[in-house]
């Protein structure tokens, strides 16, 4: 007797029709959208023509799904050490950021001898040339194709056998099957369905562009994060800078950003990002500015916060702040308040973050803390110090991560004093153990 085992078909909720893949529209009845999936027990040589088997984990090799190198160290950097092989990456990001930029200097700078085939459904392919020739790429690794049509698009994978492949972008993507409408949730769904499961049998990647639009609601491309392995978000920063973060990441962390700025020559990525965060000035700092140490992902950047108080106009103060939690600054006020003694809850305050850098890190604290009591005071901090540190409740500096790292890199762009937690292997820093200490350090 056959093994009885647990396979996953998808079931027409309609008419109990049965398919091994999911289709938007049932092929017995023709009803939309009805395909669930569901477990059977069942012999799965029945739908599948062979049986699956298992394999012990040890005898998986490590090597299996290794990476290529973008070639562009900031998207290497994001997505945990170069692109994934059978992976599928979701870029999304508004209309004009720079997505179709960043994956075609990605394709032409990939370090693969594998091919790469660049779908675009958006622009003509004279377009994608001469945006290529912009930016210096000869292009004769990369294939082209100017389609949208998935039944195009599978037989030129085939052709081709890419290494990459980039679909620019998913809103262009349709099935004939699915009905002439691109872009539709169920058409974006099926097409990168059918593409992602290509490139996990032929050993490739996939990077999928989705335009986001200003309000965020992306009810279409937001579908199909749950499909990929990664999803990328692009967007602006307040100067003429564009952060890539990823939002989700099977193969790396979520907390590392790439930095790029776009020039005539398309993008480029930022040498020294700090420079970004940090506004150059002669001589004395202006009371309210403090400059913090704070990490993104693995990487310790300096930036400039300015604060800025004054007295509630209504009976309820408040807090104005969307570079850095407003939970957080409320909590630093209150901290300031009891354990040093300046009043701030009758106070309106403002938090800036120059660069427009939104930061989450528990390390701006002691930061935030200090051109908090330094715009209340009218004190101004002394010029060249970075700070960095936790702040408890009961008023405490605690130790932050790599702390020796942010030192270095306070170092390294001229600053002179560094006050923050006591650490255990730099010594000659300004460490404090309390709020108060640290107040009365830098404004003695
Ligand atoms: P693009 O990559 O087309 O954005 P997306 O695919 O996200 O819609 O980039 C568009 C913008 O970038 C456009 O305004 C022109 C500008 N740009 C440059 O400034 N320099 C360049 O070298 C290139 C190629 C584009
Ligand atoms: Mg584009």
């Amino acid at each position: 007797m056959a093994k009885k085992q647990k396979i996953t078909v998808y079931r027409c909720t309609e008419c109990g029709h049965e398919e091994a893949k999911w289709l938007g529209r049932c092929p017995e009845c023709g009803q939309w959208n009805t395909l669930n999936q569901t477990a059977v027990a069942a012999t799965s040589a029945v739908l599948h023509g062979s049986p699956v088997e298992s394999v012990p984990l040890s005898s998986i090799d490590p090597q299996e799904g290794t990476r290529i190198a973008s070639g562009i160290a900031e998207l290497d950097r994001v997505l945990g050490g170069g692109i994934m092989k059978r992976s599928a990456i979701l870029v999304g990001g508004e209309p004009g950021i720079g997505k179709s930029t960043l994956l075609l200097q990605a394709a032409a700078a990939s370090v693969t001898k594998g091919r790469i085939l660049y779908i675009s459904g958006e622009e003509s392919a004279g377009q994608v040339r001469m945006r290529a020739d912009r930016l210096g790429i000869d292009g004769a690794r990369i294939e082209l194709c100017c389609t949208g049509r998935l039944a195009d698009i599978t037989p030129l994978l085939e052709a081709v056998k890419p290494i990459i492949v980039v679909v620019d972008s998913v809103q262009t993507l349709h099935s004939d099957e699915l009905g002439l409408v691109p872009g539709t949730v169920n058409q974006m769904k099926y097409c990168a369905w059918e593409l992602i499961s290509w490139i996990k049998e032929h050993d490739a990647a996939l990077f999928l562009v989705a335009h986001v639009t200003k309000e965020g609601i992306i009810s279409g491309p937001k579908a199909l994060e749950h499909m990929v392995d990664t999803v990328l978000y692009f967007e602006q920063n307040d100067a003429d800078s564009r952060f890539l973060r990823a939002a989700k990441n099977r193969f790396g962390s979520v907390d590392e950003i790439g930095i790029f700025t776009m020039g005539e020559k398309g993008l480029s990525i930022v040498e020294d990002p700090s420079l970004l965060f940090l506004v150059s000035r002669e001589g004395e700092l202006p009371p309210g500015v403090a400059t913090a140490a704070v990490l993104e992902g693995t990487r310790a950047l300096l930036v400039e916060l300015q604060a800025l108080t004054v007295p509630a106009k209504g009976s309820v103060s408040r807090v104005f702040a969307d570079r850095v939690d407003t939970a957080k600054v409320s909590r630093i006020a209150a901290t300031l308040e009891k354990h040093v003694g300046i009043r701030l809850s009758d106070h309106d305050l403002y938090i800036n973050v120059a660069g427009g850098i939104r930061i989450g890190e528990v390390g701006v604290d002691l930061a935030l803390a200090a051109c908090l009591y330094s715009a209340r005071t009218g004190l101004a901090l002394p010029a060249r110090t970075a700070i960095a540190g936790e702040l408890s409740l009961a008023g405490e500096v605690r130790p932050v991560r790599r702390l020796s790292g942010r030192i270095k890199a306070a170092k390294s762009l001229g600053f002179e004093s560094f006050v923050g937690p006591a650490s255990d292997d730099e010594a000659g820093t300004g460490t404090v153990a309390t709020i108060k200490q640290a107040i009365r350090l830098l404004f003695s």
